[in-house]
């Protein structure tokens, strides 16, 4: 395999800045290319704090008249080439990536990512990267930009989520990119940055088969422009960080465990259930983990609260999200005690909470691929999820299948969810097949190792193209 210049550009990447998957994505992706020999280059925002940086220093000039403003830094993080770009829309001081300084939806999204996409276009068609490896709409517009280069690198663009697609017109784009034509996706209206990126990207990419197939068969202009396109829409489910998830060496759990010795998570849980206050301490524990919003099911949560007494199973649950279901799980009576919220973002927590968990509970309805059911199998939580988008590709029925790692249902409704979490309640209580399962799940191979191949394979035939 010969290695490729790929310049890789994301909104955020843990742990500069980041608020889910795609952060996570941006950390371990990059470093999982890296490590079988390519020159990463990764491009970034400058968010979040750069001090860990110990050899930050201006990076090269822009020449681009919009980005008179701007400037690049360049560093090294996790051995890889970093550059930030900073100005006045793209500042720390300025709130998150997508937000101001009082936490409110930036006025200037567009043109934060509009500069971005820029500035990473400019430089990657300077420094003749091969691949220009771009990540949903914040930098999507960069795949029509490149075209005007002269190096002209190749653009793969991945979609982590297309219901985010950054939604502009007609008037914005043309002062937001004045110097191009764009070919935003015929049709759509109103015209989106992540249209841009899919109509001129040369290849596009999302983060599941099962999720490029739901996108596929949906009649939006944007899914007719992707089954017009040569490669249609290519799906690569997630690798999981295998190093920060690790239940043998997780400083998040004191002393650690592995397949062999799944005792230790009986005291995790004992230890959790009594920090979190649950009354009783040897009950199975399952566990939700992410955003409390409705495209996650939190409505198939909700209603499984008043079973749990019956379950006889306590829950924890751990985010933030739509203020209405923030406010439910604030006010809401826990029934005997059975479950708990937490509504925050605790990374140390998430993993204390996976090591402690028999189950993790995913209902989402839309899962482009998830990262949490990876984690979760990772930590012997046996995962029981919806058949969606990736989490179709990355959970086996253990009821069909003598490889099963979990439990699918395959209809988003209260009766269908609280029907599976109690076959997966029941299995609990036959030890040594439950053991057997949650052994399963913790062996598999959930890495990048696995899936880098299926990327070099399309850097290979975009190098050819
Ligand atoms: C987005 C998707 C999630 C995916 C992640 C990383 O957050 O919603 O399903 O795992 O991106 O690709």
């Amino acid at each position: 395999m010969r290695p490729f210049t790929i310049f890789y550009a994301c909104a955020e990447r843990w742990p500069f800045v980041t608020t889910g998957g795609l952060g996570e994505v941006a950390y371990s992706f990059p470093l999982a290319l890296a490590r079988r020999g390519h020159r990463v280059t990764v491009l970034l925002p400058a968010y979040g704090d750069l001090r860990s940086l110990h050899d930050l220093r201006p990076g090269p000039a822009l020449d681009d008249p919009a980005l008179r403003d701007y400037s690049w830094r360049e560093g090294t993080a996790d051995g890889l080439r970093h550059l930030f770009l900073s100005g006045p829309a793209l500042n720390p001081e300025a709130g998150g990536p997508y937000t101001d300084a009082e936490g409110r939806p930036a006025a200037d999204l567009h043109l934060r990512f509009a500069l971005f996409s820029r500035a990473c276009a400019e430089r990657a068609d300077r420094e003749r990267a091969e691949i220009l490896h771009l990540n949903d709409w914040h930098t999507a517009p960069a795949a029509a930009l490149v075209r005007g280069g002269k190096h002209r690198p190749r653009t793969l663009l991945t979609v982590h989520n297309f219901r985010y697609r950054g939604e502009t017109s007609a008037r914005a784009l043309a002062d937001l990119f004045p110097d191009l034509s764009l070919p935003a996706v015929a049709d759509e209206n109103p015209p989106t940055f992540l249209g841009i990126g899919v109509a001129t990207s040369d290849i596009v990419q999302t983060v599941s088969p099962g999720y490029a197939e739901e996108i596929l068969a949906t009649d939006d202009a944007l899914a007719q422009c992707l089954r017009a396109r040569p490669h249609g829409l290519v799906g690569i489910v997630n690798g999981l960080d295998t190093q920060r998830w690790d239940p043998r060496c997780d400083p998040a759990l004191g002393r650690g465990f592995g397949p062999r010795t799944l005792a230790r998570k009986n005291e995790l849980r004992r230890e959790l259930a009594a920090r979190w206050g649950f009354p009783t301490v040897n009950d199975p524990l399952a566990v939700y983990i992410g955003r409390l919003v409705h495209d996650k099911g939190i409505d198939l949560l909700l209603a499984l609260l008043c079973e749990l007494e019956e379950l006889g199973l306590n829950l924890a649950i751990l985010g933030r999200g739509d203020p209405h279901y923030e406010t439910i799980l604030r006010t809401a009576p826990a029934p005997e005690g059975r479950w708990r919220a937490r509504l925050a973002y605790d990374d140390r927590e998430a993993h204390r909470l996976l090591g402690a968990a028999d189950l993790l509970l995913m209902p989402s309805r839309h899962e482009p691929c998830g990262l949490v059911q990876l984690e979760a199998l990772r930590y012997g939580a046996i995962p029981v999820v919806c058949a969606s988008g990736g989490l179709r590709d990355t959970v086996i029925d253990v009821r069909r299948s003598p490889l099963g790692n979990g439990f699918v249902f395959a209809d988003p409704t209260p009766e269908a969810f609280i029907a599976t979490v109690r076959a997966a309640r029941n299995l609990i209580a036959a030890p040594e097949l439950w053991h057997t399962l949650a052994r399963r799940a913790m062996t598999q191979r959930l890495g990048w190792a696995r899936r880098i191949p299926s990327y070099e394979a399309l850097y290979r035939r975009l190098s050819r193209a």
